[in-house]
């Protein structure tokens, strides 16, 4: 029987080097994710988020600890588990559904049969009248629509995302946040997704990671038992967002925090 837990990261430090000397970054950090889950992890800028969602995917080792996908150690990137940059990654000479194609081209698919896979990912996230467009013909949101698309395509298990609207306007981000609770609801598809912004992390999470800098813990797990779809008007919604602001205030009482409110 397939396992609940997805992700097991297991008591992960890391130090960077800082005017010579290491610094750490990750301390003592451990947690499950299981499978479905939306995890957020919030946290202030330089807390070490990126820093731990690349040591997840692979992308960086740890110096102590371990991270396991599936009851795996992790030390390259998967295919299974898939990272969404936060500066999209598209290729500007790449049609919009060349660049959705691009991930799929180390699988071994036939030429139609990819692009196929490819368009009906795009349809999926509303742009199949795009596939013939390059990347700049296109606004940011439909760049950052075209990227999730090329990440799903890949029918991944795990999805890792690194602000992935942080750029976006209100309503770009509304709707973009609503598009992928969908995709995810369709697909069953773990996402990991860092963030500055506290309602996103109450709006989209099963569970609240809440970080902490110098070096970067996890000072508090928060579970959202809100019901979906989620009201943003809706006390309960008030309620946690009142529990995470408190947190931050209360571990970072002088410093400033970019809450996005
Ligand atoms: N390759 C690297 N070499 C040296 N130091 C690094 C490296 N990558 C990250 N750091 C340091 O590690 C700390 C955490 O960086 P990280 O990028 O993980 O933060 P973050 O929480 O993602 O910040 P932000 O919200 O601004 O993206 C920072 O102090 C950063 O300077
Ligand atoms: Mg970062």
């Amino acid at each position: 029987m397939e396992s609940a837990t997805i992700i097991q990261v297991e008591n992960l430090n890391k130090s960077f080097p800082n005017k010579g000397k290491p610094e750490p970054v990750l301390q003592h950090i451990s947690f499950h994710i299981e499978r479905g889950e939306i995890i957020s992890i919030l946290g202030q800028s330089g807390c070490g988020k990126t820093t731990l969602l690349n040591i997840i995917g692979g992308f960086e080792k740890p110096d102590q600890g371990r991270v396991l996908f599936d009851g795996k150690v992790v030390e390259r990137p998967s295919r299974r588990c898939v990272m969404l940059f936060q500066h999209y990654g598209l290729l500007p000479w790449r049609s919009v559904l060349k660049n959705v194609e691009l991930g799929l081209e180390s699988l071994k698919l036939a030429p139609k049969e990819r692009r196929d896979r490819a368009f009906d990912y795009l349809k999926l996230v509303g742009l199949h009248e795009n596939a013939d467009r390059f990347p700049n013909e296109l606004s940011g949101g439909m760049q950052q629509r075209v990227a999730i698309a090329r990440a799903l395509a890949l029918q991944p298990e795990v999805i890792l995302m690194d602000e992935p609207f942080a750029a976006l306007d209100t309503f770009n981000r509304y709707y973009l946040q609503d598009e992928l609770l969908r995709l995810q609801a369709k697909e069953k598809t773990t996402i990991v997704l860092v963030t500055h912004d506290i309602d996103e992390a109450v709006y989209l999470s099963d569970r609240v990671f809440m970080m902490s800098a110098n070096p970067g813990q996890i000072h508090r797990e928060l579970k959202i038992q809100n019901s979906r779809p989620r009201d943003r008007g809706h006390s309960d919604f008030q309620y946690y967002r009142k529990i995470i602001l408190e947190e931050f205030h209360f571990h970072h009482p002088t410093s400033p925090i970019d809450y996005h409110i």
